[in-house]
């Protein structure tokens, strides 16, 4: 259960990074050049917006199912923020992401509620840009790329 749940949640990560990075210079690029927002914007917001709520669903279960968990228990609250690795994967990784998430959602929602398309580009390239940089701050790259 824990091996199939880390293996997916870590394959997963590379959808949610590169559709993420894909909407960011896209929107940025339409906004800068000043061009029409199109079905294909929806489309990599929406799908931006999908793939990372499924990240989020997967990564709930795997914090739980994780033997990283037990630290709590044998480290206490105090134990784990002491140290940097049981901090990074039980504090800051999953609070982080799940503000990315609720950026991701929260700019989704507002440039679909916009009605030209300066302000629908502006919305996603500010909301997803902010999202993005949180999102790698906190990744484990070393245990994911190593
Ligand atoms: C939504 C964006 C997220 C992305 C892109 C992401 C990405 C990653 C990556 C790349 C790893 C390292 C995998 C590896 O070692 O091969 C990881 C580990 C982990 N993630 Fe996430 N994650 C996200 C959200 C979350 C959330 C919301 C939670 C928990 C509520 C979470 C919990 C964990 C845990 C517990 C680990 C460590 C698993 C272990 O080694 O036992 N993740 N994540």
């Amino acid at each position: 259960m824990y091996e199939t749940i880390q293996v997916l949640h870590s394959y997963w990560a590379y959808l949610v990074l590169i559709i993420l990075i894909i909407a960011v210079v896209n929107a940025i690029a339409k906004s800068v050049s000043g061009k029409e927002y199109s079905p294909k914007d929806f489309r990599i917001s929406l799908f931006t917006l999908i793939v990372s709520h499924i990240q989020l669903l997967i990564g709930f279960i795997l914090y739980f199912v994780s033997p990283r968990f037990a630290a709590f228990s044998e480290l206490g609250m105090g134990g784990v923020m002491k140290d940097a690795v049981n901090r990074l994967y039980l504090v800051e990784h999953p609070l982080i992401n799940i503000i990315v998430v609720a950026l991701i959602t929260i700019g989704y929602s507002k440039h679909k509620k916009k009605l030209t398309s300066a302000p629908k580009l502006k919305t996603i390239a500010i909301f997803y840009t902010i999202a993005l940089v949180l999102l790698v701050s906190r990744i484990p790259w070393s245990a994911w790329l190593g």
